[in-house]
């Protein structure tokens, strides 16, 4: 089942021989990022962006490349990559047709609001965001099938076969990826009561093979969607989970399905962005802040002015408070979209902002927060040569979600449970506070800050992008948009330019480490704002793909990760 082969022994002969051919129609400039003429994907990884354009190579489209992608990831990226987690897709096909797949995880049956509170009411520490009581029924199998039944051309076997030869043959660990592992080493060891595929003591360069996830994946080609869900696999997986004493069953794995939903969508200036609907607080965020700072001149004021960061921050604060309160599951609460997203409301939000002071977070509503978070969750970007793109998001929550590894299969478990709000007025892992309308119920899904998204530019297709990083999800897409579309830089530059970050609680900027000069940040605190620099490192690992005006693609792979753009 585990087999680690050290050192460089076998290089994927068949993806040498794709990487050359993939980039071979390509080039590149000083400030711009990869550029190809027909298609292309941005990944965190080399080999999930060369898998997901083999695929088109072969014929295939966006959403053949997605489940190719995607499970590429789940291969080679399990931090954040996955088959035991879930993620949203927003979708805009060569014709203009715009939309969105849900398949986030979803509470078991057996679930309850206090699920996660002792005897005095009080929140029992780690029980959601470690171990088997973390897990949410797992939805990227559903998803990432139902995205390919409806609108996928190839069979599926076609689209895994590289996949699962990545799985057998192995991939290279990288230095980022060294660092990560060996930081989770001792609490792989903790949660898993024993050692697992990622407990060697791995080093940039050696090579990593996991057969049980090729057995898996290869049952998954044979058997379909099902497999997962009501087959072999399922099994397998139920009776793991609950040998650790999960609440999860068979019903819960057979009673998923991926959703379709209609994205966000809304305009800024001659920009129509369409953005995931809950349960992602993405698009509505996402759309309440661009509404609320269409009406200043940020291409005046500058990028990372102290103007800009003032106006972007009080928007930010203000759309976090609503989400705190108003967002949740929609299958289980009614949101008042179109109130929360309407100009007038989103201007009488602003109306006591002032440039001469920050408004205080107590103003707009009322809150208690200490925690914080760090970047996982992964997005990808396609756009295929028949014109179709997508972005989608797709996440564990954690850095490799509840740390439970299921040996046999060969994949982590996520901790998504974390995502709804435990407790009233309580933070979660990422500082996030959360009220009713994300409270507990069995079969709800958490609500999520993933923020897939599409841009048009006077009705055309313009960018696709996304991020991993929580909370941080929907300010990051935010300022990439605006450097591509305010700032004139390029798609690369957009993605690699310092972010900073506000959520409403707790009551500070945060800014990514020497990235912004001194004397801005002393202008901010003087006007009392509090600017934490190291708390996130990184903010974000945006990665996208911007049409050019020739027609041409240009892919901005985030130069905080190994992310990767290949295309043709
Ligand atoms: N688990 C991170 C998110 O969904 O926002």
């Amino acid at each position: 089942m585990r087999q680690i082969i050290i050192g460089v022994l076998f290089i994927l002969a068949g993806f040498t021989s794709c990487k050359n051919e993939s980039k071979i129609e390509t080039s590149k400039t000083k400030n711009k990022g990869l550029i190809t003429k027909k298609a292309m994907v941005v990944s965190a990884r080399v080999e999930a962006s060369e898998i997901g354009t083999e695929i088109l190579k072969a014929g295939g489209n966006a959403f053949d490349a997605m489940m190719a992608t995607e499970m590429a990831l789940a291969v080679c990226y399990p931090y954040a990559g996955n088959l035991g987690g879930g993620g949203f897709l927003v979708y805009r096909l060569a014709d203009g047709t715009k939309g969105a797949l849900d398949y986030r995880e979803k509470a078991p049956l057996g679930s309850s609001k206090n699920m996660y509170l002792d005897s005095n009411g009080e929140v029992i520490k780690d029980l959601s965001t470690v171990g088997i009581m973390s897990v949410g029924v797992p939805g990227t199998i559903a998803g990432i099938f139902e995205a390919q039944k409806r609108f996928g051309k190839l069979d599926i076997a076609t689209i895994l076969k590289p996949v699962i030869k990545l799985a057998k043959h192995g991939y290279i660990i990288t230095n980022k990826q060294e660092e990560r592992i060996a930081s989770y080493d001792s609490i792989f060891r903790a949660v898993n009561e024993k050692e697992i595929l990622y407990n060697n003591n791995l080093k940039a360069g050696e090579t990593i093979v996991n057969l049980a996830l090729a057995e898996t994946l290869q049952r998954i080609a044979d058997n379909g969607r099902d497999e997962f869900y009501i087959g072999e696999t399922g099994k397998q997986l139920v009776k793991y989970l609950q040998s650790k004493g999960s609440i999860i069953t068979l019903e819960d794995l057979a009673k998923y399905e991926a959703k379709w939903r209609s994205p966000i969508t809304f305009q800024y200036d001659d920009l129509s962005i369409t953005s995931m609907s809950p349960p992602s607080s993405g698009g509505i965020c996402l759309n309440q802040i661009m509404t609320m700072i269409e009406p200043f001149d940020l291409k005046d004021y500058g990028h990372n002015t102290l103007k800009t960061i003032q106006v972007v921050v009080e928007a930010e604060k203000r759309a976090y408070a609503d989400r705190s309160f108003y967002l949740g599951d929609p299958d289980f609460i009614d949101i008042p979209i179109e109130a929360l997203t309407s100009t007038v409301y989103l201007e009488d939000r602003m109306n006591n902002f002032s440039f001469k002071n920050p408004t205080p977070v107590d103003a707009i509503s009322h809150g208690k927060i200490t925690g914080y978070e760090s970047t996982e969750t992964t997005h990808y970007s396609i756009v295929d040569q028949y014109g179709n793109a997508i972005a989608v998001t797709t996440t564990l929550n954690g850095g490799y979600g509840s740390k439970l590894y299921v040996d046999e299969l060969g994949f982590f478990l996520n901790n998504e449970m974390d995502d709804f709000s435990s407790k009233p007025g309580e933070p979660n892992y990422y500082g996030l506070i959360g009220a009713e309308a994300n409270s507990i119920a069995p079969e709800k899904r958490m609500l999520s800050s993933m923020t897939p998204t599409i841009v048009e530019k006077n009705g055309d297709f313009y960018m696709s992008l996304g991020t991993p990083g929580g909370s941080t999800i929907i300010t990051s897409v935010l300022q990439t948009i605006l450097n591509v579309y305010e700032y004139d830089m390029t798609m690369q530059e957009a993605v690699n330019a310092p972010r900073f970050h506000n959520q409403w609680l707790p009551d500070e900027i945060r800014m990514e480490p020497n990235s912004f000069n001194e004397k801005l940040i002393q202008q901010l605190e003087a006007l009392g704002y509090i600017i934490n620099q190291t708390r996130t490192p990184v903010i974000g690992k945006v990665d996208g793909i911007l049409m050019l005006d020739d027609g041409s693609l240009e892919g901005g792979a985030d130069k905080r990760g190994d992310d990767t753009a290949v295309g043709f």
